[in-house]
């Protein structure tokens, strides 16, 4: 069951005192929940996020379903988000994805069996002009390469 930590519950307090309701403090919580969980929302951290503003279910789920940024299943100890948007597929973000691919043995939106790595087909990033670019958990990392992302997948494990 999910419930958040006494330190998460001090977060959230002083988040919710930033917003004028509590249906407008709902995705700084659901990101605390994020992170709690394990980088994904369950449905009990959704339960315990409506709970916790006092907020419907329906209102909280309706904010996860919309954002894609919110992982609505466990994903692995490193998240890598590619862009595949235009400016990064205009500069090789297609090649890239297949290399990862190709590399770590799981179609985009799977997760290795290892547990180490999920591969994610994601929107622009907002990091265009360094395009081909992905997300790794929060990090960004940029102007993408073959090289630079096998010397990335070495570094964290691979
Ligand atoms: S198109 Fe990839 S970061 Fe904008």
């Amino acid at each position: 069951m999910f419930q958040f930590t006494a330190e998460n519950l001090k977060r959230i307090e002083a988040e919710r005192k930033k917003y004028p309701t509590a249906d407008s403090a709902v995705m700084p919580v659901l990101w605390i929940a994020h992170e709690q969980n394990g980088n994904w929302i369950s449905g009990e951290a959704i339960q315990a996020v409506a709970d916790v503003l006092a907020i419907p279910v329906a209102n909280v789920y309706g904010v996860v379903s919309f954002y894609t940024m919110y992982n609505k299943q466990p994903v692995g100890k490193y998240h890598l988000q590619v862009c595949a948007n235009v400016s990064c597929s205009l500069n090789g973000a297609r090649s890239i994805l297949h290399h990862l691919e190709t590399e770590l043995k799981v179609k985009h939106g799977e997760t290795t069996a290892d547990q180490l790595f999920t591969v994610s087909e994601v929107e622009c990033l907002g990091s265009c002009g360094t395009a081909p670019a992905m997300q790794v958990n929060d990090d960004y990392v940029e102007n993408l390469t073959i090289q630079k992302v096998d010397a990335l997948l070495k570094e964290l494990g691979r």
